[in-house]
């Protein structure tokens, strides 16, 4: 069988290995999880029982219902300061991950080169190729921020998009809005696009979320991409959505139309309703996630094997191991089967994650307790012998 060179060009994703590989096994602490554990609040749900109770089980407009639209429009204007026509520059999608894979399709052209400051997010490597492009990995500072000056020294001529992920998965750091700013001022001199991934914005302990499209003169070379999945534990309903110039939304909803013809119906009306409620039940959620942030780095700051800082945002640890000569992958799977623990290996991250591991704290804070001390047990007997 002949398949098609880009989808021969990707690999499973390394996050969904692990996931796999421990989803039915009860005895293992998962730490690899990229999920809140917590529920879809009631109100969302019982909006999606209405609608369709109601007879929204049909298609739906391709950018979605004019209803959550201006919906989004609020929210952006609200939240993040971003100004968009809700008719023209905004489009609803089947998660972030369909509004990242729709931009990258829009686009690019054949061999066309991402920035992609890495470690970052497997879609962006996976969905670039797919789509044509070429993924360039940009080295983050050391502390995992943003770093202009390696921006700067990566364009070429064929350079077309920067990705720019703050909060981030897999580092969890929070670029300031200084850096950003001068990473996308780069792209703009130079007539690039950036897409913004803000899926983690509202995951932030410390510092404060910036959305680049909230500068007016970035916004026409901003692809903002954000989606329900995390901030309302809705990651099994997938439903996001992108906000762009128009002339990018009329490509992308092409796309969308040969790809998906649309987000479910029935899911739109409960986003809707997710939108419109009060947002403070939020501080609890935070509140709980820098308990079990703290609680981790408390326990692995311990570990001599491990060196990193506390993580602004997202829900992810990203420590460098130290005296440990394993790749990550196969350190990973002695974790998996030696202490009963699974975290992603960081070169699922691309190759500037190989020395590190991934750890999740999107789970309860007994798990993570128990495993960082696990983690730290096995770290230190392995690097001595
Ligand atoms: C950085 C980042 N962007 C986008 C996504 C896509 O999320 P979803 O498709 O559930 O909205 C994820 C999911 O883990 C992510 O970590």
């Amino acid at each position: 069988m002949l398949f098609s060179e880009r989808v021969l060009s990707i690999e499973e994703s390394g996050i969904r290995a692990i996931f796999n590989l421990v989803a039915r096994s009860k005895d293992i602490i998962n730490l690899s999880i990229g999920e809140p554990d917590l529920d879809t609040p009631v109100s969302i749900k019982d909006a999606a029982k209405k609608a369709l109770d109601l007879g929204y089980t049909h298609y739906a407009p391709t950018k979605g219902y004019p209803d959550l639209l201006e919906a989004l429009a609020l929210k952006l204007k609200r939240e993040n300061g971003v100004d968009v026509d809700p008719e023209s520059e905004v489009m609803v999608t089947v998660g972030g991950t369909q509004a990242i894979y729709l931009a990258l399709t829009t686009l690019l052209r054949e061999g066309e080169e991402v920035i992609i400051p890495s470690p970052a997010f497997v879609q962006y490597f996976a969905a670039t190729k797919l789509a044509g492009g070429v993924p360039i990995e940009v080295g983050l500072s050391e502390d995992y921020l943003i770093d202009p000056d390696n921006i700067r020294r990566a364009l070429t001529k064929r350079t077309k998009l920067l990705i720019v992920n703050s909060p981030s998965n897999p580092t969890g750091a929070v670029s300031d809005s200084e850096k950003i700013k001068e990473a996308v001022s780069i792209a703009v001199e130079n007539g690039l696009m950036v897409i913004s991934d803000e899926v983690y914005e509202k995951f932030v302990y410390e510092g404060k979320h910036f959305s680049p499209a909230s500068i007016p003169e970035f916004k026409g070379h901003v692809v903002t991409v954000n989606s329900l999945s995390k901030a309302y534990a809705m990651t099994g309903w997938r439903i996001g959505y992108v906000a762009a110039p128009q002339e990018v939304i009329e490509q992308m909803a092409k796309v969308q139309m040969y790809s998906s013809a649309c987000t479910p119906s029935f899911i739109q009306k409960a986003a809707v309703e997710a939108l419109d409620s009060k947002q403070s039940f939020f501080d609890d959620v935070l509140r709980e996630y820098r308990r079990r942030r703290d609680v981790l780095c408390s326990i692995l700051s311990e570990c001599p094997n491990l060196s990193f800082k506390k993580p602004q945002g997202a829900f992810y640890l990203f420590p460098r191991l130290k005296g440990v000569n394993t790749p990550s992958k196969d350190l990973v799977m002695r974790m998996i089967k030696e202490i009963g623990v699974a975290v992603v290996p960081g070169s699922a991250f691309g190759r500037l994650g190989e020395g590190c591991i991934r750890i999740s704290y999107a789970t309860s804070i007994d798990k993570v307790e128990e495993g960082a001390y696990r983690i730290t047990r096995f770290l230190k007997s392995i690097s001595k012998s």
